[in-house]
């Protein structure tokens, strides 16, 4: 069976959109017929070659579709299923999975752009393509493993539900499972992309006070108060660390880093109070260090990170749907563009640009 797929074959060059072979899906595999997929900058760090990654790789890891056909084994979903993408899957048994720590699972181990037993089901040519964190959801369809498909309810329309496979658990996640913000608690957000916009919504949703919203582009501030922010500091214009203590009289009680450079990271960390937290979501470049002074660790402030909303996929992503469907939770504000496969170059270019909130690749 044939899938038109978006191929990256060398960094920095546009991704190739052709039709390449599907193989049938195996043991505890799934097969998807993708409707959607978001448009998110982690592709973005494999094109420019910041995220070394194997190639060729068929991107994409912010989908929604309707499961085809079921491998050998598969109990969780039928054909008919809708269901999301989840970028780390899941196996329920190991024990990260039984701690509670499903976004950690030891899945992770293993290479995440083949299926578990190391080989592809693309074929270009005869020769095996990268499946992009075992989604590869810049493809019509793709083969997947059983434990990286969430099933979802059925109302909600699969362009939307794709934002919430990365883009939108990625950002609530941390705010809601990560730091646990409680009411009333001061926030900062630095980066106010289609992942950042998610950590501001939560903070809104939680119930926090200030909500400080951190960005270079005006456009994006302007969209971070449509989605919760109660104030917004222009990086470009002023010193944001210096800002946000001024806002605070000594810093957030959380900042949250969801833009993956040095900087921002360093300045999410020294934003923070003593005694508070700062989580990081952006993905840096290879090889990025932080300096830090550890004085202010002495001072109990936590340094920590989040993968994938850092709670439980499983039960998460159908919550946030849940809330979406209960007027609680914004998703089709998120999307500023709808496009098709064959502009998915053209996609990239206006997130680089900082023209869109999300876009989404609609098949
Ligand atoms: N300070 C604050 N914000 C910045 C800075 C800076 N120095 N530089 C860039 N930004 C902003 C951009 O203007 C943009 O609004 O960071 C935002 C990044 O958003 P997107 O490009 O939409 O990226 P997104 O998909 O949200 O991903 C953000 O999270 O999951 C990771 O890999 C992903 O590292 C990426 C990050
Ligand atoms: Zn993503
Ligand atoms: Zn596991």
């Amino acid at each position: 069976m044939n899938a038109t797929a978006a191929v990256l074959y060398e960094v920095k060059k546009p991704l190739v959109v052709e039709e390449v072979e599907v193989l049938e899906p195996q043991a505890h595999e799934v097969l998807v017929r993708w409707a959607a997929n978001g448009v998110c900058h982690s592709d973005l760090h494999v094109m420019t070659g910041d995220v070394p990654h194997p190639l060729p790789v068929v991107l994409g890891h912010e989908a929604a579709g309707v499961v085809e056909k079921v491998g050998p084994g598969v109990e969780s979903v039928k054909p008919g299923d809708h269901v999301c993408s989840s970028y780390i899957p899941s196996c329920g048994r190991c024990r990260y999975c039984i701690n509670g720590e499903p976004t950690l699972c030891a899945h992770r181990d293993k290479p995440r752009w083949f299926m578990l037993d190391g080989t592809a089901r693309f074929r270009k040519n005869g020769r095996p393509l990268h499946h992009y964190l075992q989604v590869a959801g810049y493809a019509t369809r793709s083969v997947v493993l059983e434990d990286g498909v969430i099933p979802i309810r059925k109302d909600v329309p699969l362009d939307l539900a794709c934002l919430v496979s990365c883009g939108v658990l990625a950002g609530a996640g941390p705010v809601i499972n990560r730091a646990k913000v409680p009411v009333g608690a001061s926030v900062a957000v630095f980066g106010c992309g289609g992942v950042g916009l998610n950590s501001i919504q939560a903070a809104r949703l939680v119930g926090a006070g200030k909500i400080i919203a951190v960005d270079v582009n005006r456009k994006k501030l302007e969209w971070a108060e449509e989605f919760g922010a109660t104030h917004v500091i222009d990086a470009s214009k002023e010193d944001p660390v210096a800002a946000i203590h001024t806002l605070t009289g000594g810093g957030v009680d959380y900042a949250f880093e969801v833009v993956g450079f040095q900087e921002t990271v360093e300045q999410a960390f020294l934003s923070t109070r003593r005694g508070g937290m700062a989580v990081i979501v952006g993905i840096c470049p290879a090889g990025t260090r932080l300096t830090i002074d550890p004085m202010l660790l002495v001072q109990q402030r936590t340094l920590t990170g989040s993968s994938f909303g850092a709670g439980h996929q499983r039960t998460d992503v159908p919550m946030l749907l849940d809330l979406f469907m209960a007027g609680k939770y914004k998703l089709r504000e998120l999307i500023s563009r709808r496009l098709p496969l064959a502009e998915v170059n053209h996609a990239y270019d206006l997130l680089q640009a900082g023209e869109v909130k999300r876009s989404v690749i609609v098949y």
